[in-house]
């Protein structure tokens, strides 16, 4: 980048909104404005964190009113996530959108070809790989430390943990999909870790028990309607086949009976076995190896990660437009990432392995 990126602003006021600001502001950006359709959200945003008046109800008006504005966070529900990139990128701005990057993988191709084509930095709010866990094991295994990984399980369920109950993040309209798309961490985090090999053939299943029951209602984003639209699936189990041979087990959900909510990606690998995980709040880094006919096993200790990366993401969008990090995320691992997502659903509706073709198609089995 020639020029240091000095002004930024956010849409979307909601629970995510004050990870991004301080992320910015952490990487030294000046966020002094936001736009949201809602005037009471931007504008109670605004003055919480001291720029009263300078709420805006879209991004024609912020930028009318704002011009010096040169990256925006897209913090929006997800299906306004691709028309707001597209906006922001055609204006010219640099763009950080929230998970997941969009519906679909179509929709985010559509998004990278503009970013491309712009001359613009399009990154995506792939949070845990900014966990200081995540990055000592990507260090690892960058080293060689850790071998082929051949298998991979990638698994966030919970008991009573459906977000946002009757709201947007129940309607799959807007949301895409429950906690498949909506958990989608821990499947990217494995794919990340396994530098997103090829992959051929996908084969799930998605179930919506408890998917309509308020019991099951979980502490992100409060209950917003007890007849609202629930018609998302409320857990899902996949296996990922990559053309290299190695394989990824997915378990995502939002309501069933486990004993708790658990998250973690465990690999199986040629040298060194890993499981990062955070249960009750609690993460916890190991390595499984064997040494001269013993298990020697390693755990490690970090400084204790308490929003999953959500700040040193976007602080290491703004570092990255300045040239002083290397980009977390990039549209292309979005794309492979999202590919995945669709395969899943497909198979799950259609009953059927699904293969995913070089070109990005899909071809039910
Ligand atoms: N990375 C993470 O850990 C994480 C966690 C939770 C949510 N998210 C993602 O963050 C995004 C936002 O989630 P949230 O929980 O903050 O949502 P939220 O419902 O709390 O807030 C969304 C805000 O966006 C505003 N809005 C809606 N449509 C808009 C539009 N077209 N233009 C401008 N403003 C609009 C709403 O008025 C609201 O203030 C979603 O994509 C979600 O998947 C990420």
């Amino acid at each position: 980048m020639d020029e240091k990126i000095k002004f930024a602003a956010l849409i979307g006021a909601g629970a995510m909104a004050e990870y991004h600001i301080r992320g910015f502001r952490e990487a030294g950006a000046d966020v002094s404005a936001i736009v949201d359709q809602n005037p009471e959200h931007g504008e109670q945003f605004a003055k919480k964190w001291g720029f009263p008046g300078q709420s805006y109800l879209s991004l024609e008006e912020l930028l009318a009113a704002r011009p010096e504005i040169q990256a925006v966070s897209v913090i929006t529900p997800n299906k306004f996530h691709k028309p707001l990139v597209l906006e922001a990128l055609s204006h010219g701005l640099h763009v950080f959108c929230e998970k997941p990057p969009a519906l679909n993988a179509a929709e985010v191709c559509g998004m990278a070809e503009l970013a491309k084509e712009k001359k613009r930095m399009l990154m995506f709010n792939l949070n845990n790989r900014a966990r200081l866990d995540s990055q000592f094991i990507k260090k690892e295994i960058g080293r060689g430390k850790i071998g082929r990984i051949n298998s991979a399980q990638a698994t966030w369920m919970r008991r009573t943990g459906i977000p946002g109950f009757g709201g947007w993040f129940t309607t799959k309209a807007i949301a895409g999909g429950g906690p498949l798309i909506d958990l989608l961490h821990m499947i990217d985090l494995a794919l990340w870790f396994m530098d997103f090999p090829e992959p051929d053939t996908v084969l799930a299943q998605t179930f919506q028990d408890f998917i309509s029951d308020p019991n099951f209602h979980g502490s992100w984003g409060k209950v917003v309607s007890t007849k609202g639209t629930t018609d998302v699936e409320s857990a899902c189990h996949a296996f990922v086949r990559f053309k290299t041979g190695q394989v990824l087990t997915i378990h995502n959900s939002w309501a069933e009976l486990v004993k708790e909510e658990d998250t973690y990606v465990a690999l199986q690998a040629t040298h060194t076995g890993v499981r990062i995980r955070t249960v009750n709040n609690q993460n916890s880094c190991e390595l499984y190896s064997q040494k001269n006919g013993f298990s020697a096993d390693r755990s490690y200790r970090f400084q204790h990660d308490h929003d999953m990366g959500r700040t040193r993401a976007p602080e290491n969008f703004i570092r990255a437009l300045n040239g002083e990090a290397e980009p977390l995320t990039t549209p292309e691992q979005a794309i492979a990432l999202m590919r995945i997502i669709d395969a899943v659903y497909l198979s799950a509706e259609s009953g059927k392995p699904v293969r995913i073709t070089s070109d990005g198609s899909y071809q039910p089995l």
